[in-house]
């Protein structure tokens, strides 16, 4: 795993967003995989940024995000959906057809799982998958236990997650108890995997993707084994690492 060590949440924001560019502008029709969550939302305005300014072209750009609550409308503000219109999609050129997030309203789940699964298999796979990492190691929303050899799935959000993310709700009953996530394995496939993280709460975690055992008990581990890992941290979040 290679690590770019920066100063603060900015900085790993800037980074991660010329680090982006770059293959963008290397390959057109490059196939991203996105996270959501708080962590990559200064990677994307810094996106839209240069957009406004370069005009980089995401015409020919496929994206895939790696999970979807389960019960959110698209529409619903709190759905990842409306998250990646607004931070990202809506001001960029990319193509809504070419726009994927696992359909958290499927009638059936199941079917839903295996057809996002084979939608990524069909396109090519992804080239460039962008990761956040939850203080007890979850990638996507693979808990803790989950298999190294998952594929998309379905799972129930643990309390700590749905505790990590109640912020962008009013209430925690609106939490969503369910989201469909790509799997390890799906995350493992992806050509190349760039990971962030700032703060000192990522502490623990970066230090144990770094520098602990690989466990399926710390899913994010996982990544040791992955060829073309790169991980864009900042000082609070490597403290316990270097
Ligand atoms: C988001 C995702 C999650 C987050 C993780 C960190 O699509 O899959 O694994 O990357 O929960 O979240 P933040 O960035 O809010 O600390």
């Amino acid at each position: 795993m290679e690590v770019i060590k920066v100063r603060d949440y900015n900085e790993m924001s800037e980074k991660a967003a010329e680090y982006i560019i770059e293959k963008v502008k290397a390959n057109s029709k490059i196939r991203l995989g996105l996270a959501t969550g708080g962590t990559p939302l200064g990677l994307y305005k810094n996106m839209v940024t240069d957009f406004q300014h370069n005009n980089t072209s995401y015409r020919r750009v496929t994206s895939f995000n790696l999970d979807e609550y389960v019960g959110l409308s698209e529409e619903h503000p709190n759905s990842y959906r409306y998250y990646m219109n607004k931070s990202l999609f809506n001001h960029i050129n990319t193509l809504k057809s070419n726009i994927h997030l696992p359909n958290g309203n499927a009638v059936s789940l199941q079917e839903e799982c295996i057809r996002y699964d084979q939608l990524i298999q069909d396109s090519g796979g992804i080239d460039l998958q962008i990761l956040g990492i939850g203080q007890n190691g979850h990638i996507g929303f693979n808990e803790p236990g989950t298999p190294f050899g998952s594929k998309v799935h379905v799972v129930r959000l643990t309390e700590s997650t749905r505790q990590a993310n109640k912020h962008f709700f009013n209430h925690m009953n609106e939490v969503p108890t369910h989201a469909i996530t790509m799997g390890i394995q799906s995350i493992m496939k992806s050509k190349e995997i760039l990971l962030l993280a700032s703060g000192g709460q990522k502490s623990v975690a970066i230090h144990k993707l770094l520098q602990g055992e690989v466990s399926q008990q710390f899913p994010a581990s996982i990544l040791q084994l992955h060829p073309n890992v790169t991980v864009i941290a900042d000082e609070e979040a490597l403290s316990l690492a270097l």
